[in-house]
């Protein structure tokens, strides 16, 4: 069982060919639009994360391991101790441009690894060797997709209806997405899932992008307003839920997109599963509980006027704006990860998982 190559033709995230850019697609100008960018500058990196031109956790890691990459072979130096200066920077820099997703940090310092396990050979062999592992980090990850996938689509069952929150999708990873893995599966194996993807306010992660991507694979997918799950599970469209997440905490906590805590309690009152997809790398074991995972929060401006043709709340309101939420680890019906599924007990389940 295993997802074809590539099935929506295009790499959310890819070094080019010359190894000094970052070619991304700029998410932001999605559905509209399918354009690819580069980057190679610091600011332009940052800028892109930031600005989710590429967003997503898994996207984020490799979009930093490349690009921590292309900003270290620019460093200009044959001496070691200047160049781990510099490269140290330009991490922390990197690092600040979004908190929540444990992949970002997670990779940087992966990078950071590699120079400081190699700190005695010359400078342009460690730039060889960070080549290698962000290409490594990209490759993992698309086989770690289709691992998710496929231990995702043996919990649930042909004709099956399955919602999910934000994207988590092939623009959110390398290849295939989380959440939408078992989904791309089974859909190759015609299962005639029946998707309903919510909007995801207030950046239409689920209207601009889940529903863009799937919709393009051939996918049954319904789009829906945030506020549409209750009615959609009472009615009993909805046979489990996947989501996709920005960090998982040593006790089965869950950071992702504001909202899903919201689906996951709803799906818990009407006895529907919520499952959760995470790579290991999202998995944060330094991280004891949901209380301790730092929840970004974005300009007030995202929820009053972004994506509207004029302001569409009053001058001067209060806004509070963060971009994820954390689902407690008793709504969480299990967390689907590429060395398998874990379940409750988290703490017991994840320590294994992690070994
Ligand atoms: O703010 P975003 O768009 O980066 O948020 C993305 C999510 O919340 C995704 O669900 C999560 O990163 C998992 S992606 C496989």
């Amino acid at each position: 069982m295993s997802l074809k190559d590539n099935p929506l033709g295009f790499d959310t995230v890819r070094l080019s060919d010359d190894g000094r850019r970052v070619i991304i697609i700029d998410q932001t100008l999605l559905p509209g639009e399918l354009k690819e960018i580069s980057l190679s500058s610091k600011d332009e990196i940052y800028e892109a994360i930031y600005l989710l031109k590429v967003r997503g956790a898994p996207a984020i890691g490799v979009a930093a391991a490349y690009g921590i990459y292309v900003l270290a072979d620019q460093i200009d130096t044959q001496s070691y101790d200047e160049f781990i200066k510099q490269f140290k920077e330009d991490k922390e820099y990197l690092n600040s441009s979004r908190p929540t997703a444990v992949n970002l940090s997670w990779a940087l310092e992966r990078m950071y690894k590699v120079c400081t396990d190699n700190h005695a050979k010359p400078v342009d062999e460690i730039k060889k060797l960070l080549k290698d592992e962000a290409c490594k980090i990209q490759e993992e990850d698309i086989e770690i997709s289709k691992k998710i996938g496929e231990y995702g689509l043996e919990l649930v069952n042909k004709g099956d209806g399955i919602l999910t929150h934000c994207n988590a999708g092939q623009l959110a990873t390398s290849r295939y997405g989380t959440a939408t893995a078992p989904i791309y599966l089974g859909y190759e194996k015609g299962y005639d899932f029946k998707v309903y993807a919510d909007e995801t306010r207030p950046l239409l992660q689920g209207a601009r992008l889940t529903a863009w991507e799937l919709n393009r694979a051939g996918v049954d997918v319904t789009l829906l307003c945030d506020n549409m799950s209750a009615a959609l599970m009472k009615e009993g469209r909805v046979n489990a839920v996947f989501v996709g997440c920005d960090r998982v905490a040593a006790n089965g906590d869950v950071a992702n997109k504001i909202g899903t805590s919201v689906v996951a309690t709803v799906a818990a009152r009407y006895n529907i599963p919520f499952y959760v997809c995470a790579p290991t790398s999202t998995i944060d074991m330094n991280t004891s509980c949901g209380d301790d995972i730092e929840i970004e929060l974005r300009p007030q401006s995202e929820v009053t006027q972004m994506w509207y043709k004029k302001r569409m709340a009053p001058d001067n309101i209060k806004v509070y704006n963060p971009a994820f939420d954390v689902t407690d680890n008793e709504l969480v019906s299990a967390i689907i990860t590429e060395k398998g599924i874990a379940r409750a007990p988290y703490d017991i389940s994840l320590r294994e998982i992690m070994k």
